[in-house]
């Protein structure tokens, strides 16, 4: 009755803009994908851990092969799912419970972790991080064709929240609803912006624990400065 983490850190890291993988970027001396496998040896609670990783990028299959968790390295794919997907083919035959995370979300505490799996062992098929939404969020028309979209609705900011990872899922029910979704045609396909989805369209109840600030996703060169500050402030 094992766990096994999933690093995702196959993506090219467009949005930052530093022409290498964003895994590789560094933050306060140490790069991205160590700043994540450094917090999940912390935490302690997996027996497995796989680090899916760009084709052809040498530094980071070094930094990960030297890096003391000595993580199972496999080779992502175009999109996250399809990376996801390479992680999950790498899983143990013992591996009961798996966490999916983004190596983008580089500072993500260990609690999280061991509270994700906490909730698992505690009879959760499926739980995710997650935080207040502070903005009010509208729904809007996306019709290709018009100028400026118009609102179509309001959602309850009290009934929202933004979702972070890792998120956690019984092993053999996520492997069923990613095997469901492979046959599905690219527009359903596109439309599946994480694992927890997966796991409400075909029924499963996804259940929450709360996420914190340093979970944030590294995706803009703001969101890098703060992670450099966060990190700065936690280390005296
Ligand atoms: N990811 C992945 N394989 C892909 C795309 C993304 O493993 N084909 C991973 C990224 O490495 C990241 C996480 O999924 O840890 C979230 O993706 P994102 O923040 O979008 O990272 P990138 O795709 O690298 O960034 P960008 O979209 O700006 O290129
Ligand atoms: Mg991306």
């Amino acid at each position: 009755h094992q766990t096994a983490i999933i690093v995702v850190a196959a993506g090219s890291g467009t949005r930052l803009g530093y022409g290498i993988p964003k895994a590789l970027v560094p933050l306060g001396g140490r790069t991205l994908l160590e700043h994540a496998l450094d917090r999940i040896q912390l935490a302690g609670c997996a027996a497995q851990v796989i680090a899916v990783l760009p084709e052809n990028d040498e530094g980071l299959a070094d930094h990960a092969a030297h890096h003391p968790l000595h993580p199972h390295i496999v080779m992502g794919g175009a999109t996250r799912t399809d990376s996801v997907r390479a992680g999950l083919g790498a899983l143990g035959p013992d591996i009961q419970r798996v966490l999916i995370h983004d190596a983008a979300r580089a500072l993500t505490p260990p609690e999280t972790f061991r509270e994700v799996t906490a909730a698992l062992l505690a009879g959760a098929h499926a739980v995710i991080p997650v935080l207040p939404v502070i903005d009010t969020i509208k729904s809007v028309t996306t019709d290709p064709g018009a100028l400026q979209p118009h609102v179509t609705g309001t959602p309850a900011r009290q009934n929202l929240r933004a979702v972070q990872t890792p998120q956690g899922f019984d092993a053999p029910i996520l492997l069923a609803a990613h095997r469901a979704a492979a046959h599905w045609d690219q527009d359903r396909a596109e439309a599946v912006t994480d694992d927890a989805m997966l796991m409400e369209m075909i029924g499963e109840r996804v259940d929450t624990v709360p996420g914190t600030a340093q979970g944030l996703k590294i995706t803009t060169a703001p969101d890098l400065a703060l992670a450099e500050s966060m990190l700065s402030a936690s280390t005296p």
